[in-house]
């Protein structure tokens, strides 16, 4: 629906209350506080990575209310409990992904830690299955990690097929963190913990997040792995996934907060036509928490060269992956080959307040970015960087809500009160804006809660290149000083392209904005005491000669569609029902989103 006369004072007249509940007790939250609890059951024997609580289910995934009005419905989020980290993310041999994650099951605050378990086929349809790694004994946490599939079984674990899929992990006690692995028969639906663990050992409790990726020209196995009080990411590699040899260090790169956490190497496309640029380039991407620039938690990445044991920036640029605070730990997805854009999952929350979010109300806490497609381009006078864009979007788009492709200077309105999903995608595109010196105007919009005023908003002011957003009138933790409500970063407009693009993704309680195809990312998650249901796109002051062009679409109850009439979705027992396909509305232009 469009009316691009709608005064946009009307519908902002109802804003201004809604500001609820906010809490102010900071969380503690850092790593070695996730191992806090310690469980209550036996432990198993040295090779089985079942165990456990007698409240943890082993075999069937839990059951979880996916109905709750703060409850994202395209984006990952687990059945019940915490959840922090990405892990083990590969793509296995029949291009079904693979998500683990940091869990604990049995409480909505970190701690206990498990791997949880769920797959896609598009990656915003998710199948919760039972958790793959379980602790141990008690006191023990099966800490971040990652995956790989040992196709040449180099491993020995599999001498009669080509998809064994090994876990690289930390143990993480009281006395020390030590890299693990567990190896898997089942395409990583289920582990056996190797007997001769720990494969990396240490006297240290600071050693951790293994991620291993396959070194083709030197058949070795690579792995990278957080020192996090000492600034390090250590390089090891292995022939064989179990003997494993120190090759190098990276110290004290850009921003060193008080830990890194959670590397990744991964090797991109870059996309330019510069030839003298090699056609790959790798990223090595570390996480920081606590001590972030915005506070708590965020990603950092140097783009440089890899020789399979040392890495060299090309330049000493720190480059953070979004301007928001909601985008942690993030991790690659292991064979997805390097000319192909890769793809990341991204934490879609902070060590400052996850653990005092009001999601627990609703029986969990924490949900995942959306998959980020990533390449790397060679920007106008900013240089090389990461582009990250949401991935493939395609399967989830539903209706079209509203589009025109000569808005000029106007309002969109659009009630989406009906939208089963309450989640939308939206795009923005102005263009024909002529040389820097002709821009001008704004682009803002507004998602509105029709029965509280509650709101989120952002925008962009065109000849400036600021983008913003603020999430700062909805509902709880808005006088938390952690749970920080506006932020901005800036653009460069680039008279070569002539074009500006806003595009996002809103889903009950998280919003992700990507401005000119991910050249800039932010990732906020809100908290509305009613649901968001009216979206205000208003365009002012552009001038006459551009080109405005507007899309919204409704996006798919990935969740909701895989429900029981109560909301509870059960895991892998109905996997085959609960699959459904849909054709996208998404028009070519709106899904192409690489501009560069
Ligand atoms: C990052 C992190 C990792 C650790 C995990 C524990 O968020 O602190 O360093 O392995 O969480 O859950």
């Amino acid at each position: 629906m469009i009316f691009p006369s709608v005064a946009l004072a009307t519908a902002l007249a109802s804003i201004g209350a809604g500001v609820v509940n906010a809490q102010t007790t900071p969380a503690s939250g850092s790593a070695t506080a996730a191992s806090s609890k310690a469980s209550t059951a036996a432990s198993s024997t040295a090779t089985s990575s079942t165990y456990s609580e007698s409240d943890v289910p082993t075999g069937i995934p839990l059951p979880g209310n996916y109905a709750g009005l703060l409850r994202p419905q395209v984006h990952y989020s687990p059945p019940v409990g915490f959840m922090n980290d990405p892990n083990g993310m590969f793509v296995d041999q029949e291009g079904l992904y693979h998500l683990y994650y940091q869990y604990n099951p049995t409480e909505e605050v970190a701690g206990n830690v498990h791997w949880g378990h769920a797959t896609s086929e598009d990656l915003y349809t998710w199948t919760n299955q039972p958790i793959a790694l379980f602790p141990g004994a008690p006191g023990e946490g099966i800490f971040s990690g990652s995956a790989v599939i040992d196709v040449n079984n180099t491993s020995g674990f599999f001498p009669n097929q080509t998809n064994g899929v090994v876990a690289v992990y930390t143990l993480n006690t009281a006395e020390k963190q030590t890299q693990e692995i567990a190896y898997s028969y089942d395409n990583g639906y289920s582990f056996i913990k190797y007997s001769g663990n720990p494969v990396i050992d240490s006297n240290t409790t600071q050693f951790r997040d293994p991620k291993v990726i396959w070194y083709a020209p030197t058949e070795r196995w690579v792995m990278v792995v957080a020192y996090p009080v000492d600034f390090k990411v250590g390089i090891f590699s292995s022939p064989d996934l179990k003997n494993w040899t120190a090759e190098s260090n990276v110290t004290h790169y850009g921003i060193t907060g008080l830990q890194y956490e959670c590397p990744n190497m991964v090797e991109l496309p870059v996309v330019s036509e510069n030839s003298s640029l090699p056609s790959t380039l790798w990223a090595l991407q570390i996480s920081i928490n606590p001590g972030a620039p915005l506070g708590g938690s965020i990603a950092q990445y140097f783009l440089g060269t890899f020789n399979g044991t040392h890495f060299e920036a090309l330049d000493s640029t720190t480059r953070l992956t979004d301007f928001a605070k909601d985008n942690y730990a993030g991790q690659y997805f292991y064979n997805i080959p390097a000319d192909q854009d890769q793809v990341s999952i991204n934490w879609a929350s902070n060590w400052q307040y996850t653990n005092i979010v009001p999601t627990a109300q609703e029986g969990f806490r924490s949900s995942m970015s959306v998959p980020r497609g990533h390449y790397i381009a060679d920007l106008e006078r900013v240089g090389l960087s990461l582009i990250s864009y949401p991935y493939n979007i395609s399967s989830i788009v539903g209706n079209e809500l509203a589009s025109n492709s000569s808005l000029g200077n106007g309002t969109v309105v659009v009630d989406y009160s009906g939208v089963e999903s309450g989640a939308l995608y939206f795009e923005a595109n102005i263009t024909n804006l002529g040389d820097a010196s002709s821009l001008s105007g704004t682009l803002n919009f507004t998602f509105l809660s029709s029965a509280t005023g509650e709101y989120v908003s952002g925008g962009t002011f065109i000849s400036s290149g600021d983008v913003w957003l603020n999430r700062g009138h909805t509902g709880a933790l808005s006088d938390n000083p952690y749970f920080t409500d506006k932020f901005s970063q800036t653009a460069l407009y680039d008279p070569t392209i002539g074009s500006w693009n806003i595009s996002g993704i809103i889903d009950r309680s998280i919003i992700e904005v990507f401005v000119n195809g991910g050249v800039l990312g932010a990732t906020s998650v809100f908290f509305p005491t009613q649901p968001l249901d009216l979206m205000i796109l208003k365009v002012e002051g552009v001038n006459e000669s551009a080109t405005v062009s507007v899309g919204v679409w409704s996006l798919r109850a990935s969740w909701l569609d895989q429900a029981d009439g109560d909301g509870i979705v059960s895991g892998n027992v109905t996997t085959a029902a609960n699959r459904t396909n849909t054709t996208s509305s998404v028009s070519d232009s709106m899904e192409a989103l690489r501009l560069f």
